[in-house]
């Protein structure tokens, strides 16, 4: 049901390559955006954990594929964050690499959570990250998340500005969400479980 909550949530491994990927099939869902953005903190929220995923101040924490099972029916992975100035151009081709060919060739992947930060306007990596979404047809959801540190009335412009850059095709649901608030939480979970064909 899309209202449940989720029961159980495990931390699995974190994957350097897509070699280390579990094998066994689940439906998996890719949490990406750019470094800092909160996809850990999103994770941690939606599965009511506080520190299932670490979250950091310091972006480019997550540098891996972190893989985490959820009531033993989908996986979800932590996606290493990308567009943090400070990490070397070789690291940054790598994770590119990785991200790409990941979205590319993982059989289990049924959908992304593309976040992008609510403060600001989607960057040159947000740009390029949502076109290879579009690119392999990966079914995904725009979650504008740190909505929380938004004024009300900034919500219309931000929604107008993401939808411009990022060009989302219209089966790609563009949700307001915060792990402060719990904002979109309901929503997002509903459409997971439904891309992974759990309803
Ligand atoms: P990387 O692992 O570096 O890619 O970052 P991440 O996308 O996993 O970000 P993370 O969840 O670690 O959050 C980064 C910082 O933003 C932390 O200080 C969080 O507390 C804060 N943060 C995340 N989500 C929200 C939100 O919805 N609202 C507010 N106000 N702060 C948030
Ligand atoms: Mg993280």
């Amino acid at each position: 049901m899309a209202t449940q909550r989720i029961e159980t949530a495990e931390f699995l491994l974190g994957a350097a390559s897509l070699a280390q990927l579990p094998r066994e099939g689940l439906p998996e869902i890719a949490f990406g955006g750019r470094s800092n953005v909160g996809k850990s903190s999103m994770l941690n929220k939606l599965t009511g954990r506080k520190k299932l995923a670490r979250t950091s101040k310091t972006p480019g924490k997550t540098r891996e594929l972190n893989i985490y099972k959820i009531d033993n029916r989908m996986i979800i992975v932590d996606l290493p964050g990308y567009g943090f100035a400070k990490v070397p151009d070789s690291v940054k081709e790598a994770w590119g690499q990785l991200v790409e060919s990941y979205l590319n060739s993982r059989e289990q992947l049924v959908a992304v959570v593309h976040l992008v930060d609510a403060r600001h306007p989607p960057t040159k990596d947000d740009i390029q990250m949502h076109e290879w979404i579009r690119h392999y047809q990966v079914p995904a959801l725009i979650a504008v998340t740190k909505v929380d540190k938004i004024k009300r009335g900034k919500r219309a412009a931000t929604l107008r500005t993401v939808r411009e850059l990022l060009k989302p095709d219209e089966t790609t649901p563009v949700v307001f969400f915060s792990s402060e608030t719990g904002e979109g939480s309901k929503e997002l979970l509903g459409w997971m479980r439904e891309s992974a064909g759990l309803l």
